[in-house]
This record gives C-alpha cells, structure tokens and sequence, in this order.
C-alpha cells in the first residue's frame, strides 16, 4: 500500500478520534486536564508528588488518594475506552497493555479491508510515522515501527559493525531483550561485557547511577579498555528504577561514547522530548503502554547532530531491512537518509496494524502525554506509600522519593519473612493465588533479579498502574497482598 492510500485509510480513524475529543468535555474536566499537566499544578503534581511530602495536614497517601479522588470522573471516561474484562484487574501492563476501543475498531476494520482487498503492505510507513513522531520530540526520519523492544534492540545492537575487544558498560538487571543480542555481538564480534551491580530500594538517587557508569567508564579505560558503548534499562524491569536517561547521557558525551536505551516501558507511559535527550538508540514497545496491538515497538534512531548530542553519529548498517542506503550518515544537522524507514521496511507488512498502533498514538496525544504520565505516577507513588505503611520502606525494591528515578512499575518484598523473597515457587504461588482468590482478579507478576550481597535472586511483585486503574483498585490490591502475605507467613 502507497503511502496516500495509508493516509487515505486513515482517515476513519481520525473521525473515530473526534468522539473521544476532549475539547468536547465538560469544562470541569477540561480544567482538570490543564491543571494536571502544566504550569503550577504540574509543579505540585509532578513526578512522585514532590509536594506531598512537604505538606503537615496528611499522610503522603492520603494527599495522593485524595488527588486520585478528585478526579475521578474525569479518568472512568479514560477508562471507559478500554475493552478489558471487568471481572479482572490487569496491573501486568509492563508485560502487555491493551488497545482502546478506537484503535481496535480501526484495527478491525482495515484487516477487514486488507482481506477484501488483499492489499500488500510494502511501505515504510512514512506517513504514519510522521503522525506519530512529533509526540516523541523528534523527526519522521527518526522514529522506526519496530516489531517490539526485542527487534528494536537487536536492529540497535547488531547493527553496530563492533571490534574485537570492545566494551559495552550495561547492568546486572537487563531484560533477555537487550541480553539476547548483546551475547550474539560477544560471540560474533568478540565484544567484551560489563556489568554493573544495580543497586535496589529507596535509598538511591539519580547521582548514584551517574557515579555508577562514570566510575565503570574509568576503571576500565584505565586498565587499557576500549569503552565503545552504554547500554542501559529505563527502567529496569525488575525493580521498576527510572535509570536517569539525561545524567547517564551526560556521562556518554563526556567518554564520547554509543548510547541504547532499553525504553520498553517508556512509549504510553513516560513524556520524553527524546531529541533533547539524544540518545543513540532508544527502542520501546508499542503494545505495552502505548497500547498498540502485539508485534509493533517505536525505535529511536538519532539520526542527526543536535547541540543535546555533538558527538558523531555511530556507523551503523540495516540488518533487517528492504531499504538499504549506502550514504554515509551525516556529520551535522540534515539527515543524508531516512534511517527509520530502512528499518520500518521490510518486505511486506502488515500495515493495519502500524495504522491502529498510529491511532492509539493519537489517542494519547488528545489525552495529554503529560496529563498521562502524571496520572501513572501518582497511582504509583499512591501504591508505594500504601505498601510503606503495611509492609515498611525496605521492603520496596523500586526507589519513592527521587523524583528522576520513578516509574509507574511498582516492586516490592511481599513476604512478611522478609527471606521468602527468595523463595520462587512462593512467588508464584503468591500471584497466582492473589488471582484466583480475591473478587477482583488481581493481575500482578513477579520478576526475580540479583540484589547485592544477597545468597541469590529475589523475587519481587511487580505491578503497574494505568489508566484504567483508579485509587479503589490500589486500596483493592494492598489489602488483598496483606491479606495473603498473612495466609503465607
Ligand atoms: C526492559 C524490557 N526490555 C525488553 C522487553 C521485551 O519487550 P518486547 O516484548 O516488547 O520485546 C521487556 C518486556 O517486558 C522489558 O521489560
């Protein structure tokens, strides 16, 4: 299909759009939405609710839970968009998210179509892409349709033409998506790893991880390394720590070095102007908060020099691709190609799912990535003091209080013999049984992870709040996890 016949058949979707228009809202609710994402409410909503913690008349979770009430209508219309059973709650977002009506009615019926039809789907989805990019900072040349995290991170990783003897610095709390092709560049390339040993909890601050890569940086330099690449999760998985994308950038430029961003969590969750970050690589997944359909991920490739980032553009070759350009990549401000359609392209697609993945984009967009992403980490910082309160602070492994490492994934020790956290069949037993024996279905996962100093791996519950949660399902969830932490004491 031809990139008019694209923006031709996506014209349904921006008129399904209008009915969720949000100018068309209540002015109460309009208000709502300004006051959330920008100016002196943003600063005393923002990330973590910095402002609770100064304020003499509550709790920190009452403050919060009473923000969550206040607007409460405002996020049921949000969550009314949503198809999910209702006899369930999903707090599993980090692993899969779901579309919104509009973007599988869309999805629906441009399959429909594609059948009738039998359209092919060779195109790099330009017009598409040029939709979606604006939101994320950063130019159509720029942001790739991926098939998920995993492919975005082997077209950043393996795409690399590495020496033998290179060193990528990356951490000891990796997901297989980012391991899987760094292993492949270890037996292929002869690259060296090196793992730095994340720490976990509260106690933690974004100059911990600044210090953390600088100090690796330098160590190994001076032991006659050649450091060539960063590549890092934000966040992590597992304990849900925001690893600060900007001061880790800070410590690349300083080393001049190549810079992946495991973002998979990032996309429909957090609002980044990812040109003013200037990382590399950053590769995210489409169908987990962004709520597109299964198989689509957003890759960012930096594709030319902005003052965020003045050190060359990496070398790099398309390992995927139908589109392959043999121009140097530039040495300044204009792209010499687009670098996102050679690896959006590949053969024949399936394009209506990029067109519903686009309109899930787009949904966002009229929501307020902003307005989002502070509606996440309040429900989140919410779930953390609640689960201070019950369980203690040392039982969180995700950090509360430094607002640059917070993330709307939750983890924590759910135990109360704080050592069963190593206990793995216990873990499972623990999410399978908050499902099946509580009302609400409760859909939470576990993620098991080394801790320093520890015999071995711990194993979190890990949950995630969006939006179609609101605060009775925290208050749900906590009293169902004390409860049955109490069964299994
Ligand atoms: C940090 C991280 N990276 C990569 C992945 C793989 O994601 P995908 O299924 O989009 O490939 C996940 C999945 O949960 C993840 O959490």
């Amino acid at each position: 299909m031809q990139d008019q016949q694209i923006v031709t058949a996506h014209a349904a979707e921006l008129n399904a759009l209008a009915a969720t228009d949000t100018t068309r809202w209540p002015s109460k609710r309009r208000d709502f939405l300004r006051m959330l994402g920008y100016g002196a409410g943003a600063a005393a909503l923002g990330p973590a609710l910095m402002a609770c913690g100064s304020s003499n008349s509550a709790t920190p979770a009452a403050e919060l839970r009473a923000q969550l009430v206040a607007n409460e209508a405002f996020w049921a219309d949000v969550q009314n968009m949503f198809t999910l059973d209702p006899t369930k709650t999903f707090m599993n977002i980090g692993t899969a998210g779901s579309m919104p009506k509009v973007a599988l009615d869309l999805f629906d019926t441009e399959n429909r179509k594609k059948a009738r039809e039998s359209g092919n789907g060779y195109s790099d989805h330009n017009a598409l892409r040029a939709l979606v990019a604006p939101a994320f900072g950063v130019d159509v040349d720029e942001l790739a349709f991926s098939a998920n995290t995993s492919s975005g991170m082997c077209h950043a990783i393996l795409g690399i033409p590495w020496q033998r003897g290179d060193v990528i610095v990356t951490t000891n709390h990796e997901h297989g998506g980012g391991n899987t092709p760094l292993a492949i560049a270890v037996d292929r390339y002869g690259v060296e790893i090196s793992r730095i040993e994340m720490p976990v909890g509260n106690n933690q601050t974004a100059a911990t991880y600044q210090n953390l890569f600088d100090e690796r940086i330098r160590t190994l330099k001076s032991a006659g390394k050649n450091v060539r690449a960063v590549m890092w999760s934000s966040p992590t998985y597992v304990t849900g720590t925001l690893l600060p994308i900007a001061e880790i950038m800070e410590v690349v430029k300083m080393h001049g070095l190549i810079s992946i961003v495991d973002g998979a969590h990032l996309p429909g969750m957090m609002h980044y102007d990812y040109s003013a970050l200037g990382m590399d690589f950053m590769s995210g997944a489409g169908h987990k908060w962004q709520c597109g359909p299964g198989s689509t991920g957003i890759l960012i490739i930096r594709n030319k020099i902005r003052a965020s980032n003045p050190l060359p553009l990496p070398k790099w070759y398309p390992v995927h691709t139908s589109t392959y350009s043999t121009r140097e990549r530039t040495t300044n401000g204009t792209a010499t190609y687009d670098i996102a359609a050679s690896v959006t392209s590949c053969g024949s697609t399936h394009t209506p799912m990029f067109q519903a993945l686009t309109s899930a984009c787009q949904l966002w967009d009229q929501i307020g990535r902003k307005n989002i992403e502070t509606y996440d980490l309040t429900l989140s910082a919410y779930l953390k003091e609640k689960i201070v309160e019950r369980w203690g602070v040392e039982s969180l492994y995700s950090p509360k209080d430094d607002p640059k490492l917070v993330c709307a994934l939750t983890s924590f020790n759910v135990f109360r013999n704080k050592d069963d956290a190593m206990n793995s069949a216990k873990a499972t037993q623990f999410v399978s049984r908050l499902q099946a024996e509580y009302p609400q279905g409760l859909v939470i996962r576990n993620a098991s992870f080394p801790v320093i100093g520890a015999a071995s791996n711990h194993y979190a519950m890990r949950i995630s709040t969006h939006l179609w949660h609101d605060a009775n399902d925290i208050d749900a969830l906590v009293d169902a996890m004390w409860d049955l932490s109490g069964k299994m004491a």
